[in-house]
C-alpha cells in the first residue's frame, strides 16, 4: 500500500467547495492587499486564541523576525533558542543582528530543556525562543518564571503547533508574543505562504501592523523602518475558511498518533507526550538506532518518510561563525541521528496507519533475528 507523507492534493479536493468559494471571493473583489479578508481571519484567529490580538504576515520566518524587531531585539543581543528545529527559526534571529544562543534539548520530548536555559543567560540576552516543536509545547511554567526574573521577553515559535495547549493554555498566549506559520502542510495551512504574530498587548499590535507595512503609521507616513510581509487577501480568505475545522484536523492527528503508539509500543521509542500539554502532532516522530535501513526499507515498501531534521543549526555551515562543534549540544546531535517522522496528516486513513505499523514491526523483527543469527555465528567462530 503507498503512503505518502502528506497529501496536499487530496486535502484541496476535501475541502475544494470552501476553498474555491473563498478564492473566487476574493477575485471578484478586485482587493487583494490589507483588506477585509485578513481582518476578518486576524478577528476568527484572535477567537481561536481565545485572547490577545494577531496580525497576519508573509510567512513564520517573518513572523518570529517582526515580534523580535518589535521587542525591539537587534545586533549585539542575545537570542536564546534551540538548534533542534527549522533554520528559519534561527534565520529569523539572524535577521534582526541578534545573536542565536543554542540550548540543548530534552532528548524524550526533542524540546528546549528549560533546566538549561538560566546558566545561558547573559546581560545581553534579550529573549528567549521556546519552539514548540512537531505540535507539542515546551514546559512553559518555569521557562516563563525565570523569563520574568531576567526581565526578558518570551517568543513561542507555534510555527508547528496550532491549537496545542499547556495546561489548558493554546499556543501563542502564554509568551509575550506567538509566531505562527501557515505553511500549506501545517496544522493550519494556507495554499501558498503565510504567516501570524498573536500578542497579549495592544501597543504590540500596533507596532507589528506598522513593522509589516513599511513602518507606515499611514500612507506614506514611515514613523519606523519597516519591511513589507503582508498576508494577501487569498490566503486570508483560504486560512478564514479552513480554521472552523482545525480542531477537528487536530483530534484527527491525535488519533492516528494512538494508533501508532499502540502499533509501535515496545517495537521503536514513541512520542513523548508530557502530562498537562495537547500534542497537535504536526510531526509523528519516532526515535531507532536503525534510522537509514528503516527509512529504506519502508520506501521500498511505498512508505515515506522524512527527517525533521537531520542537520541541526549549530553545526550548519551558515552559522559556523558561531563557533558551535560536533559534541556542543550532545543531545540535539544523539537524537537527530535517530529521529524519523511518519506520515501524519488528518487524511490518513487507519489502513495506511496499520500498514505503516506493520512494515516497521516486520523491519523490526527481521532486524532483529538477522541480528541474532550474526552473534550465533559469531559464537560458533570464537
Ligand atoms: C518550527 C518552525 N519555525 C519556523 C518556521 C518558518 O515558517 P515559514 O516556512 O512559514 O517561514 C517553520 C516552518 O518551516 C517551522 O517549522
Amino acid at each position: 500500500m503507498k503512503v505518502p507523507f502528506g497529501d496536499m492534493k487530496l486535502h484541496y479536493h476535501s475541502y475544494k467547495s470552501q476553498i474555491d468559494q473563498a478564492v473566487h471571493r476574493v477575485l471578484e473583489s478586485g482587493h487583494y492587499i490589507l483588506g477585509s479578508e485578513l481582518e476578518k481571519f486576524e478577528a476568527n484567529f484572535e477567537k481561536f486564541l481565545g485572547s490577545g490580538y494577531v496580525a497576519g504576515c508573509a510567512s513564520g520566518t517573518e513572523a518570529i523576525y517582526l515580534a523580535l524587531a518589535a521587542a525591539g531585539v537587534s545586533a549585539g543581543d542575545e537570542v536564546l533558542v534551540v538548534a533542534h528545529t527549522a533554520v528559519p527559526t534561527i534565520s529569523a534571529i539572524s535577521m534582526t543582528g541578534a545573536t542565536p544562543v543554542f540550548v540543548d534539548i530534552d532528548p524524550d520530548t526533542c524540546l528546549m530543556n528549560v533546566d538549561l536555559v538560566e546558566r545561558k543567560i547573559t546581560e545581553k540576552t534579550k529573549a528567549i525562543v521556546p519552539v514548540h516543536l512537531y505540535g507539542q509545547m515546551v514546559d512553559m511554567e518555569p521557562l516563563l518564571k525565570i523569563a520574568a526574573q531576567h526581565k526578558i521577553m518570551v517568543l513561542e515559535d507555534c510555527a508547528q503547533s496550532t491549537g496545542a495547549t499547556y495546561k489548558g493554555a493554546i499556543a501563542g498566549t502564554l509568551g509575550d508574543y506567538g509566531a505562527f506559520s501557515f505553511y500549506p502542510s501545517k496544522n493550519l495551512g494556507a495554499f501558498g505562504d503565510g504567516g501570524a504574530v498573536s500578542t497579549n498587548s495592544r501597543e504590540n499590535f500596533d507596532k507589528l501592523v506598522m513593522l509589516r507595512n513599511y513602518g507606515q503609521s499611514k500612507r506614506y507616513y514611515h514613523d519606523i523602518v519597516g519591511i513589507n510581509s503582508r498576508l494577501d487577501e487569498m490566503q486570508a480568505a483560504i486560512l478564514d475558511a479552513q480554521l472552523p475545522y482545525v480542531g477537528k484536523w487536530n483530534e484527527r492527528r491525535r488519533e492516528i498518533a494512538r494508533r501508532y503508539n499502540q502499533g509501535l509500543e515496545g517495537i521503536v521509542k514513541t512520542p513523548v507526550e508530557e502530562e498537562g500539554r495537547k500534542h497537535v502532532y504536526h510531526l509523528y516522530v519516532i526515535q531507532t538506532e536503525n534510522r537509514e535501513e528503516l527509512q529504506e526499507y519502508l520506501l521500498d515498501k511505498g512508505i515515506q518518510t522524512l527527517i525533521h531534521y537531520p542537520n541541526p543549526a549549530h553545526l550548519q555551515k551558515a552559522y559556523g561563525y558561531l563557533g558551535y562543534k560536533p559534541g556542543s549540544l550532545p543531545q540535539t546531535e544523539k537524537v537527530v541521528k535517530r529521529i524519523l517522522s511518519l506520515p501524519m496528516h488528518p487524511g490518513l486513513t487507519d489502513e495506511q496507519v496499520d500498514a505503516v505499523i506493520e512494515a516497521i514491526s516486520n523491519f523490526c523483527r527481521e532486524h532483529q533475528s538477522s541480528k541474532s543469527s550474526a552473534k550465533v555465528t559469531a559464537n560458533s567462530i570464537s
